[in-house]
């Protein structure tokens, strides 16, 4: 008989590790107006972690995404390619990057770069870059033959 802890039917996936820094930065969030905090923490090559969190301003287009936040992070320490991502609200569903943050992440990752979409509750959904932007521009489009 295995102890207990070793049973089958009693082990659960490990968490992500992403996840519990999305939901610390995500305490950061400068959200205000929209009352939505968000976080995010992407795993650049090096395999250092990069975290953000949304940032709103009283002149409501000039805030910007977590995922966003996350990314400059990575790009000012001197990274340009994202192995993983997680975002994390407090949402009924896993919270849909927008597009603009889909945009974003298909800059510094590639197509089968694992996003993971989360509410503080702990359902989570994983998905792609490529998932959550088929068809998407890229530099290809810009050559003339
Ligand atoms: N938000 C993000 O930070 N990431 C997303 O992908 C979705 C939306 C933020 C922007 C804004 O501060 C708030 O959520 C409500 O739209």
């Amino acid at each position: 008989m295995p102890a207990d802890n070793m049973s089958a039917d009693k082990l659960s996936p490990p968490e992500n590790p992403l996840r519990a820094r999305a939901a610390a930065v995500r305490e950061n969030a400068h959200a205000p107006y929209s009352k939505f905090k968000v976080g995010a923490a992407i795993r650049a090559a090096s395999g250092t972690v990069y975290v953000g969190c949304n940032v709103e301003n009283v002149a409501y287009p000039e805030g910007t995404c977590a995922e966003a936040g996350a990314i400059a992070a990575m790009v000012a320490a001197g990274e340009t390619q994202l192995t993983e991502a997680y975002v994390i609200a407090d949402c009924p569903a896993p919270v849909p990057p927008c597009g603009g943050c889909r945009q974003k992440l298909k800059e510094f990752g590639a197509t089968d770069v694992s996003v993971t979409l989360a509410t503080t509750d702990g359902v989570e959904q994983t998905t792609t870059i490529g998932d959550l932007l088929p068809g998407a521009f890229d530099a290809g489009y810009m050559e003339r033959s």
